[in-house]
């Protein structure tokens, strides 16, 4: 088995803490990987800072700049092939990609959603579960697919929502739980064996690794 590190694109819109996690983690010997690329669709996106301090290669690609969401996804799709990649990690990337883009890369795209999902896909999860009234909420890595935030789980955690949370405590809480399951979502996909099974990920017996 080789043991390079395994070359990773992030795909990022703004702050970049869940991409921060994953370079971390990285560094500190816990992911076999290295970041080939990092994307942003934003200029002023903090976490482009932190990559270009850090030396990585980055593009950025406004999708404001593209005829058609088509379009944009395969301008990324073409970036991302430039750098050989083997995993994109969506890292609180403000924007849907369609089919030209994940047929593109099947089971090698990652998403983090601030909710257990099934339940509360799509914007401002956090809120959603508050204004449900659920006593548990979470964080959810996933494969993407064109449906929205439905495609097979990874790795999930729970926290607890508590009397008098905001919108922004329960965010908190669930962020720290999302910068501890997105490096080992990653962990698991390069070292362990795995399948997906109709809609389940499968770890621990399987040939088939991305090594
Ligand atoms: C995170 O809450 C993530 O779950 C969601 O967008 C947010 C991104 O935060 N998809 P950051 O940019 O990683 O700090």
């Amino acid at each position: 088995m080789e043991n390079r590190p395994v070359p990773l694109s992030i795909l990022i819109s703004g702050r970049g803490s869940n991409f921060r996690a994953i370079a971390q983690a990285i560094d500190d010997g816990r992911v076999p990987a290295r970041i080939a690329l990092v994307i942003s669709n934003r200029a002023d996106a903090d976490g482009l800072k932190y990559a270009r301090e850090r030396g990585m290669a980055t593009r950025v690609m406004p999708h404001g700049e593209y005829a058609s969401r088509d379009a944009y996804d395969r301008a990324l799709v073409a970036a991302i092939r430039e750098h050989s990649v083997k995993l994109t990690c969506l890292a609180g990337f403000m924007r849907r990609l369609g089919p030209a883009f994940c047929h593109a890369f099947p089971n090698a795209v990652l998403n983090i959603h601030p909710s257990l999902l099934p339940a509360f896909p799509g914007a401002d999860a956090q809120r959603q579960a508050l204004e449900h009234g659920v006593k548990v909420a979470g964080a959810t890595v996933h494969f993407v697919t064109p449906e929205l935030d439905a495609g097979p789980i990874i790795l999930q955690a729970a926290v607890p929502v508590k009397e008098g949370d905001s919108a922004d405590t329960l965010s908190a809480r669930i962020l720290v739980e999302e910068h501890r399951i997105y490096p080992e979502a990653i962990r698991r996909l390069l070292v362990e064996s795995w399948r997906i099974e109709g809609r389940r990920v499968v770890f621990g017996d399987s040939d088939a690794t991305l090594r």
